[in-house]
């Protein structure tokens, strides 16, 4: 069938427009930081439909050519001659936990490669170590993988599960607050901490360091087995923020890869402290640990699968490295700021989001009153502008991403619409 369409395409001369032909050296050499003054020069690396302004990429992203010609080389190289191939597929996966290794500043024994969050949460809060009588802090604020896996846990072993708010109104939010709430409701029983760096129902940023220093703060009088394990759902920061891993001071972290990360469909990592299987023990059997015994190759889920995405997982980091960590932060903060500054000012919308990035990664979160999340989706929609209405945790709101994909134009023809209808 895609064959077929090629061919089509083809005899129509339609190809070159259509399929990924120029390679990312429009930026940069091979390995190279890559050169580039505008930012439409970035976004010219992505087959993203330029006739939309979308905002809603951090539900599934479009792809850099370096990725998708990665993916395609895997995939034609497999369909080729699939035994022959396997061994290079396994070595690209071994190397792609090396890259997010590099990227967090950690070893690729503390990465596993995972299918997405969901997959990672699940296979982490079902095997986490959690003696009889120990208990789980939680909070509202979690996306439903993490409720859910929790959940399928705690009814399988009686685990209690505290869920609690860390805030009421994100605007109001404070380190202080969070840090607050967090330290009256740790107990003695208190074994695991399940948190989310980026909330999805609120858009609120977590100060996921200080929660860090905090949790080493509580650890420092207890016995190992009663150590506070302090669990991040990190996947609306991972390709965000410029933090790496020891600054989060967290146990696991565990984040999709193909959200703000640019990776394949079907892709993410978890990231431990501990190299070894300590604190936690693999449910799916690896089939790749090449002599590894550890956290990354144990906890990486073996099983034949989409190897040409996996194996393709290792260009989405170097992508982010290549353009460098605190040149993403810099942009996806600053065109939120543009965003926010916008809707705060203007009459008849109620910005969700705080203000600034101390508490905000990449999204912008508001709501009209006079009008649904859904009906106002659908106003912007009809301007071919991409929102995410969703009513969780603080919500109805509606969700906007502005991220590397969008431009500061795309912002202002937004809020111009927004403008009318208020
Ligand atoms: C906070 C959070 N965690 C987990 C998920 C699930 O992600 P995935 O599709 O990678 O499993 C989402 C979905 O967007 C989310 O918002």
């Amino acid at each position: 069938m895609r064959i077929q369409r090629r061919r089509l395409l083809q005899g129509a001369g339609l190809l070159a427009g259509l399929l990924p032909l120029r390679a990312t050296s429009a930026l940069a050499k091979s390995g190279e930081e890559f050169q580039f003054e505008d930012w439409r020069q970035l976004r010219n690396e992505f087959e993203q439909d330029p006739a939309w302004s979308n905002f809603a990429g951090f539900l599934l992203a479009s792809r850099p050519r370096m990725v998708e010609e990665d993916i395609e080389r895997h995939r034609v190289a497999l369909n080729r001659n699939a035994p022959e191939y396997l061994s290079e597929v396994y070595r690209l996966e071994r190397e792609g936990r090396a890259r997010a290794a590099e990227y967090l500043g950690v070893e690729p024994s503390q990465i596993s490669m995972t299918g997405n969050t969901t997959m990672g949460l699940a296979t982490l809060y079902n095997q986490i170590r959690i003696r009889p009588g120990q208990e789980v802090l939680s909070t509202e604020h979690e996306h439903y993988s993490c409720r859910m896996s929790l959940r399928y846990r705690s009814a399988r072993e009686r685990i209690r599960v505290y869920t609690i708010r860390l805030y009421d109104e994100p605007r109001q939010a404070s380190t202080d607050e969070i840090l607050g709430r967090i330290r009256e409701h740790v107990t003695a029983k208190t074994r695991v901490l399940a948190l989310s760096w980026v909330h999805s129902g609120s858009s609120l940023k977590l100060p996921a360091a200080e929660v860090g220093k905090l949790v080493a703060e509580l650890n420092r009088e207890r016995d190992a087995d009663d150590r506070i394990l302090y669990c991040l759902d990190g996947v609306h920061a991972f390709g965000v923020e410029n933090t790496s891993f020891d600054e989060l001071g967290c146990d696991f972290l565990v984040a999709g890869t193909h959200k703000w990360m640019f990776g394949p469909s079907g892709t993410g990592i978890m990231c431990s402290r501990d190299p070894g299987l300590k604190n936690v023990s693999p449910t799916i059997p690896p089939f790749n640990t090449g002599g590894e015994e550890g956290f990354g190759a144990a906890m990486t889920p073996g099983g034949f699968h989409t190897f040409e995405h996996r194996a393709a997982v290792r260009k989405a980091f170097e992508f982010h490295l290549r353009i460098g960590k605190q040149r993403v932060q810099d942009r996806i903060h600053a065109l939120n700021d543009r965003l926010k500054n916008q809707l705060e000012a203007l009459d008849g919308v109620e910005l969700v989001t705080p203000l600034g990035s101390d508490f905000s990664a990449g999204f912008t979160f508001f709501r009209v009153p006079e009008r649904s999340p859904e009906e106002v989706q659908k106003i912007l929609r009809d301007h071919q502008i991409l929102v995410s209405p969703a009513d969780r945790d603080v919500g109805p709101v509606v969700r906007m991403a502005p991220g590397l994909l969008n431009s500061e134009e795309e912002i202002d023809a937004t809020v111009e619409v927004l403008r009318k209808i208020v």
